[in-house]
């Protein structure tokens, strides 16, 4: 009998060399060490830290999260300890061989570029993903990611701030994602990150009130992946830069769907929180796939989704 080889799950990002194809979602695992006592950080693609503000930031107050049906609502706004501690203190304790994106959110333009220009350079640091689910103050609150002026601007301000390989995260809170995704394109952003999670509201109806304090909150988990999974597959048609795709990642075969409509690596959120091991099962269930379908590496998959006649 013949052993088949294992599959190569190598995969590249930005120029970014990755083990595998799965990172760990932005704001679903802290600064990295908090997982480490479930998993070897080393054997995922790398991570996506919090993301970060110039000075440290305090959340909203609770209720700010919520169970849905085959998701959870979150408005926990963006609490994190600012970009200064991330480099002196959150950095430096992650293992040298893991690829750690730094993710930025912020208010201003001017404010996002300057925490990339602290960001640029820093020893260990793979890429920058802006995160641009965020209130435009200048713009009356709308978010970046929903203004295509807003968000050629902003994606202007962080190119010219930085030369780590530069991600844009977008919000799924547009009617067109393909517009969105072209724009980043367009003004140098080396890739894409999406979805981020999707505007939602649950009411507590004995209570009479929204069950978050702050009303809206992301919507995230299984119950968001058809809707990421049909962005991943209109972005991949709009733009040649590579895709990372999110939204209700839970298993190997979720991940690969997304693999196939065209991202090159995909990130895994808020299953995290039901099974800390979660992106780990998922990279087994990927090599798994792989082996089922005489696949020699993982690679094979992006962009393979066929047609019907
Ligand atoms: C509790 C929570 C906090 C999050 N915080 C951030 C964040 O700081 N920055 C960011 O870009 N996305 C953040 N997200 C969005 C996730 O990174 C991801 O885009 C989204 O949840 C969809 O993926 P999932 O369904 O696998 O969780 C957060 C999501 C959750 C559930």
């Amino acid at each position: 009998m013949t052993t088949q080889p294992e599959p190569d799950l190598s995969a590249e990002l930005c120029g970014v060399r990755l083990r595998t194809p799965v990172l760990l979602a932005s704001g679903t695992c802290g600064y990295g060490t908090e997982l480490s006592p479930f998993l070897d950080l080393r054997q995922l693609g790398g991570i996506v830290a919090k993301s970060l503000t110039l000075e440290p930031r305090v959340g909203n107050l609770p209720p700010r999260i919520t169970e849905t049906p085959a998701g959870m609502l979150n408005a926990i706004s963006l609490e994190n300890v600012g970009v200064d501690v991330f480099l002196r203190e959150k950095l430096p304790a992650l293992p040298t061989e893991l690829p750690v994106f730094a993710s930025t959110f912020e208010t201003e333009i001017e404010r996002y570029a300057e925490v990339c220009k602290r960001l640029d350079g820093a020893p260990g640091l793979a890429a920058i993903e802006i995160n641009a689910s965020c209130p435009h103050v200048k713009a009356g609150g709308i978010e970046f990611g929903q203004d295509p002026h807003a968000l050629a601007s902003l994606t202007r301000a962080c190119r010219q701030a930085t030369r780590l390989p530069l991600l844009i995260k977008l919000s799924p809170n547009v009617t067109s994602i393909a517009e969105m995704a072209r724009i980043c394109e367009g003004e140098g952003a080396d890739g894409l990150s999406l979805i981020n999670a999707v505007q939602g509201m649950v009411v507590d109806v004995e209570q009479r009130r929204p069950a978050l304090r702050n009303v809206l909150g992301g919507l995230s988990g299984p119950a968001i992946r058809p809707i990421a999974l049909r962005m991943v597959h209109e972005a991949a048609r709009a733009v040649k830069i590579p895709l990372c795709g999110m939204g209700g990642i839970a298993s190997g075969p979720d991940a690969v769907a997304f693999l196939l409509c065209g991202a090159s690596a995909v990130q895994v959120g808020t299953q995290t929180y039901t099974n800390p091991r979660a992106a780990l099962e998922v990279v087994e269930g990927i090599a798994d796939y792989c082996r089922r379908h005489s696949l020699s590496s993982a690679r094979e998959l992006v962009g393979a989704l066929e047609a019907w006649d």
